[in-house]
């Protein structure tokens, strides 16, 4: 399963960037309100730091609007991909946008039908929300794997783009289902590095380290 960070945060994208584990990047407008600059500038330098789709989301919610803010937004990189709200009308310019070779990620998708019309439209990635469900006491690692199991035996090309991930068991959850695509916040990145048997372990090495080398010289 690839992995991609969700943020809109550059110096977040450039730290776990350089652990070189990224193959991606996605946005959102409420991730673009949390930082400073004008938008097409964030999304042109993160295209400079990851080489990979980076998703950059539509505000329009006509279909003709949509098509003119998303060939405008793939303009920018060729890895922009153009991120649109599960709706007819954005289903309507999937299928226009796949046709002059822009790539759509589906997003707000919370259900397997849902998943399977955007694959339809021609969605290049398709965003099926983890903790949304959650949030509403809905099993959301169940929504995820019914867009799996759907798309894994249907004939598109769509990839499944685990979102609104919230801890590392989700990240867990959607590699065991198969998931082409984790897109993880850098909190979550940070909780999947982190173990307490590692910090001891590596302060156990460090201090036996250096009493032999003190042993040593004494
Ligand atoms: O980028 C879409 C998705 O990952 C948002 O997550 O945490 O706002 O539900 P969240």
């Amino acid at each position: 399963m690839k992995l991609f960070v969700d943020t809109a945060d550059l110096a977040e994208i450039e730290r776990i960037a350089g652990w070189g584990v990224l193959s991606g990047v996605t946005t959102n407008p409420t991730l673009l309100s949390k930082v400073d600059g004008d938008a097409d500038d964030i999304y042109r330098r993160v295209c400079e730091v990851v080489d990979g789709p980076v998703s950059a989301e539509v505000v329009a919610v006509e279909h003709e609007e949509m098509i003119a803010e998303g060939t405008r937004l793939a303009a920018i990189h060729p890895n922009i991909v153009g991120k649109l709200p599960m709706s007819a009308e954005s289903l309507e310019a999937t299928t226009r946008l796949a046709a002059d070779d822009i790539r759509v990620n589906m997003t707000l998708c919370f259900t397997a039908p849902q998943a399977l019309l955007a694959a339809a439209a021609g969605a290049a990635f398709v965003s099926p929300f983890v903790g949304r469900f959650d949030d509403i006491g809905q099993d959301g690692v169940e929504c995820l794997r019914d867009v799996v199991e759907v798309l894994e035996t249907s004939s598109y090309d769509t990839e499944v783009i685990a979102a609104s991930i919230r801890t590392p068991v989700h990240v867990m959850e959607a590699a065991r289902m198969g998931s082409d695509i984790a897109t993880i916040p850098p909190k979550v990145f940070d909780q999947m590095l982190r173990h307490p048997l590692t910090t001891a372990g590596i302060e156990t090495f460090t201090r036996d380290y250096e009493a032999r080398q003190a042993a040593t010289k004494g």
